[in-house]
């Protein structure tokens, strides 16, 4: 479901180009979860932001759900967005002044789905991520892993083919970093969504079925490397 081919990327930045990808060729089957791991500054960012569609990469190609995404435009890939990929951010992203669950619908809006379903997905979807009683709450008023299950139910409300989550559990104690990859592991059984986590912890990388290696912008071999002492999947 998706593939990325022979892809690099590099920045200019003060008459300097850093190469900051080169050469990455992976593919990734529906319904899949798997890690993206690599030390700070190895590139995990700049490959999820391409794939998410949010820049365009010197060289090479990505395709989601079939579709190129490199050859969009602007508008295509903006509707590509909204219809198929969802995004989850270390700092959780809330809007402050809308409720959890007001939080939780917005991707809805844009789609102009009445406000009856889109409040019913919403709730829904909160029960799923195990706050169903904080739905009239302020993201304030939340903690920390509270914040980011409201993130990955808004993550969720379109129904996207594939999640992008960069450093989901950044911010977040060991144990409630435990929850957020249980709750991401249970979403991924459970409903047919393909998960791309990144990371820079082997913690949370050894809970996918398989893990990506990034080196200085490079892809190591390590497939099939993750789930090696993760006690088995849950029910
Ligand atoms: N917009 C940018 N302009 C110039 N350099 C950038 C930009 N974004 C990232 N970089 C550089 O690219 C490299 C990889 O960054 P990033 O993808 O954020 O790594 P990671 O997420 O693995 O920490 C770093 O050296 C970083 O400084
Ligand atoms: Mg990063």
């Amino acid at each position: 479901m998706l593939r990325v081919e022979h892809l690099s990327h590099s920045f200019l930045s003060g008459g300097e180009t850093t190469q900051v990808l080169q050469n990455i060729d992976f593919r990734v089957q529906k319904g899949e979860m798997l890690a993206l791991l690599g030390s700070s500054g190895s590139g995990k960012s700049t490959l999820l932001n391409l794939m998410a569609g949010l820049m365009k990469p010197t060289e090479g190609n990505i395709y989601i759900a079939g579709e190129s995404i490199v050859k969009m435009n602007e508008s295509q890939l903006a509707e590509f967005r909204r219809t198929h990929i969802g995004f989850i951010f270390q700092a959780y992203e809330l809007i402050a002044n809308l409720t959890v669950r007001e939080n939780v619908e917005l991707p809805l809006i844009f789609q102009s789905i009445r406000p009856s379903v889109r409040k019913q997905k919403a709730l829904s979807l909160l029960e799923q991520v195990g706050i169903p009683e904080k739905s009239e709450l302020f993201p304030s008023q939340l903690s920390g892993g509270q914040q980011q299950r409201v993130s990955i139910a808004r993550s969720l409300v379109t129904e996207p083919s594939v999640i992008f989550a960069d450093e989901p559990t950044g911010n977040l104690d060991t144990k409630t970093e435990d929850e957020i990859i249980t709750i991401l592991k249970r979403l991924n059984s459970t409903l047919s969504t393909t998960f791309i986590i990144v990371t820079h912890e082997h913690e949370v990388a050894r809970h996918t079925k398989r893990i990506l290696t990034l080196r200085d912008g490079c892809l190591q071999d390590t497939e099939g490397a993750g789930e090696v002492a993760a006690g088995g999947e849950e029910a």
